[in-house]
């Protein structure tokens, strides 16, 4: 185990995008050693105490044991959906139980569930499970629905549209959610209170898209608006639009989760692991531009 100011070391994936470098970044704030794993090294940022390590996808089960080497902690970022996104991270749980790491924080979903309505949210679950079955000390983070999700979803016009009628999100931000996971990768003891728990990370309060987009023209100053739609509408235009059936059919599943109040859950993991209140969605750090949703164009 190798140490940097008594912290043993922890491996990052996904620190290319939104989330994983936001928790590699706190935790190079907090001295601990890193292992930041990417299939694009030339992408991986420099931190202070890291070291880049790949190319190395899910997965590619030796590359991982490669990037992982060395590493006590593994949070492992979700990837994007492929369809075969259990068998990508349990190489990944699998590699780096083979190399020595001893605990893996999971990054996964709100509602994961095998019926979860949005589509993401179950193999999200078969991740969970494979974790639970596979007998290495473990901590699941669920992340809630993103704040900044509403916002990239919009058009050049700034209206997002779909199905979510008036059911409500607990929209949680980027920031608040690597704070949480960044609180339970430091409690590094031999035991921890998080191990085997399920936190489900989500904003302080639970609102309809109308409301949330409302509180984002306001924060931002542009004219972000909310519409409504039915099924049948949701479908044609995303069809119009050039939208591939499984990328319509996930997004229009996201919005219909919210329908249903499968995402409206508001708890206190972000105040009681960091000490601070969630963060409303008027005080967002961060806008993405609009058409901006993976899966959208
Ligand atoms: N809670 C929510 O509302 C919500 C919304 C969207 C997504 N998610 C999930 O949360 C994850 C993190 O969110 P984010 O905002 O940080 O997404 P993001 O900015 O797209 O970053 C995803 C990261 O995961 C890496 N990655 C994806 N698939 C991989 C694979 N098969 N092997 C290795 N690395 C892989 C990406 O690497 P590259 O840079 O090489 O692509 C990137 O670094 C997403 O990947 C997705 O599973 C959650």
């Amino acid at each position: 185990m190798s140490e940097r100011n008594n912290h043993a070391t922890v491996a990052v994936t996904g620190v290319t995008g939104a989330l994983g470098g936001r928790i590699a970044a706190r935790l190079a704030g907090h001295g601990v050693p890193q292992l930041l794993v990417g299939r694009s090294p030339d992408r991986i940022p420099e931190l202070p105490g890291a070291q880049r390590r790949g190319p190395a996808a899910y997965a590619d089960a030796p590359d991982m044991r490669k990037a992982l080497d060395g590493a006590s902690t593994l949070v492992l970022v979700s990837g994007h959906r492929t369809g075969r996104r259990l068998e990508e991270h349990a190489t990944a749980v699998e590699a780096a139980v083979e190399v020595g790491v001893d605990r893996v924080l999971y990054v996964s979903l709100v509602g994961a569930a095998p019926t979860a309505t949005y589509l993401n949210a179950r193999d999200q679950w078969l991740t969970e499970q494979f974790l639970a079955g596979s007998g290495i000390r473990h901590t699941v983070l669920r992340a809630g629905f993103y704040t900044s999700t509403p916002a990239a979803l919009a058009d050049e016009e700034f209206v997002v549209s779909g199905p979510a009628s008036t059911g409500r999100a607990a929209f949680v931000t980027h920031d608040d959610i690597a704070d949480a996971i960044t609180a339970v990768a430091l409690d590094q003891g031999p035991r921890s209170e998080h191990d085997g728990a399920t936190l489900e990370i989500t904003g302080p309060e639970a609102l309809t898209l109308e409301e949330a987009v409302t509180r984002i023209a306001a924060a931002t100053g542009r004219p972000y608006r909310y519409e409504t739609e039915t099924l049948e509408q949701a479908f044609a235009r995303r069809w119009r639009l050039g939208m591939r059936g499984d990328q319509i059919e996930t997004w229009i599943s996201w919005f219909q989760a919210i329908e249903k109040g499968e995402v409206s859950l508001v708890t206190d993991v972000v105040p009681r692991l960091t000490g601070s209140p969630a963060t409303p969605i008027s005080d967002a750090a961060w806008w993405p531009a609009p058409k901006t949703a993976r899966g959208t164009r």
